[in-house]
């Protein structure tokens, strides 16, 4: 923990960060992780969840209020026992300022000025949707890759082009995660809901039994996708109770993941680049795996996919983007200016660090 003795030392002149910590919070995780150069020390998270009903944005961030102090201390202990890094190592601090809940966001940028303060460190602030991408081109093997970056509130086909990640394709109105949500919460089940649709997903083709796929608005414009009209559709649907939960599960999986398969095809298509990457808690989805890998192998591109802790929402991916772009990228956050930035969007960031 950060005690009360006086801090010994200073940063370095320079822009070398060896260890950096990152703080996650733009939504229902909070996280701390500590690196040491490429690797990941500690990669610590407490996720809010509830047994039925969503998120409520105040209690959320109660909830990251509340596990801060703990989450904090595990990760230097993991610091400490796996590479004998103390708090006084630390040469850099940064946290997702953007995109992400106001309430959350806030917990996670007080603790970071605290922390950069009391260790008389520098700041660095971090759009939590790059974070994703940086941290799957230090995991995988990819180097340019096209990411699709499917979570509750983001869905965003991405790839770097001229000092930008750009927006290649993107959803017009919810998440594909808070769609898959939504849906859960509506057959009753809690939060998140993901990963309960994609049980019941598998449990349509359980004891030999063959699926049926429902059929349901397939709802691609451009390079765009909408769940809204979908979700209104699949409620009237599960309210007739003409359907099985399991079939309703597997339909909507099946729908939704084949329109973003195809913008993400359409995107690497039109940028050239034969890598594709995912992103986001949605890509835990097996399914979702299963049809990038089969559109990849199809047109001679290379698919790429963490381990789920890269996948969802951590805090390895702030430190490693903080550290990319202090290092590389000469960015950094005054305390006095340190802020939120709740409706940054992927594009509106300059990538001085590629
Ligand atoms: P962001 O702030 O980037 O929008 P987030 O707060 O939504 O992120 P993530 O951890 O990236 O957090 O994603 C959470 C979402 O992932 C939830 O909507 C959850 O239901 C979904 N999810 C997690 N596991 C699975 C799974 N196996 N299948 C489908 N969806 C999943
Ligand atoms: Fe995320």
């Amino acid at each position: 923990m950060v005690g009360t003795r006086t801090v010994r030392r200073r940063q370095e002149p320079g822009n070398a960060a060896d260890v950096v910590l990152g703080i996650e919070s733009t939504a229902h995780t909070f996280g701390i992780a500590i690196i040491k150069g490429h690797d990941v020390i500690a990669n610590i998270t407490d996720s809010f969840t509830t047994e039925s009903g969503g998120m409520i944005p105040a209690k959320v961030a109660q909830h990251h209020g509340d596990v801060y102090p703990s989450i904090l201390a595990r990760a230097l202990e993991m610091a400490k026992e796996k590479a004998g890094i103390g708090i006084d190592d630390i040469r850099l601090i940064a946290y997702s300022e953007a995109p992400g809940i106001g309430h959350t966001l806030r917990i996670g940028a007080a603790v970071a000025k605290s922390l950069a303060l009391r260790l008389r460190v520098p700041l660095v602030g971090v759009n939590h949707c790059i974070a994703h991408l940086e941290i799957t081109r230090l995991v995988t093997r990819a180097s340019d890759p096209v990411l699709l970056y499917c979570s509750g509130a983001n869905t965003q086909v991405i790839a770097y082009d001229e000092g930008k990640y750009r927006i290649f394709g993107e959803t017009l109105d919810t998440g594909v995660g808070n769609f898959l949500d939504t849906l859960a919460r509506d057959m009753g089940l809690g939060f998140p809901g993901g990963p309960k649709i994609e049980r019941l997903a598998l449990n349509a083709s359980a004891d030999g039994r063959t699926p049926i796929l429902i059929s349901i608005p397939y709802s691609v414009k451009g390079m765009d996708v909408a769940f809204a009209g979908l979700q209104t559709n699949m409620l009237h649907k599960l309210k007739s109770g003409e359907f099985s939960k399991e079939d309703l599960a597997f339909s909507a999986q099946e729908t939704v993941f084949a329109m973003l398969v195809e913008t993400a095809e359409r995107a690497m298509a039109h940028v050239g680049k034969e890598e594709l990457v995912l992103g986001g808690g949605v890509g835990c989805n097996k399914r979702l795996q299963e049809m990038c890998r089969i559109m990849c192998e199809e047109r001679g591109a290379r698919f790429y996919c963490p381990e789920n802790q890269y996948l969802v929402d951590n805090a390895a991916m702030i430190a490693w983007t903080g550290k990319l772009m202090f290092e590389r990228g000469g960015v950094r956050t005054a305390v006095e200016d340190a802020a939120i930035k709740p409706y940054e969007r992927t594009d509106d960031v300059n990538v001085t660090w590629r």
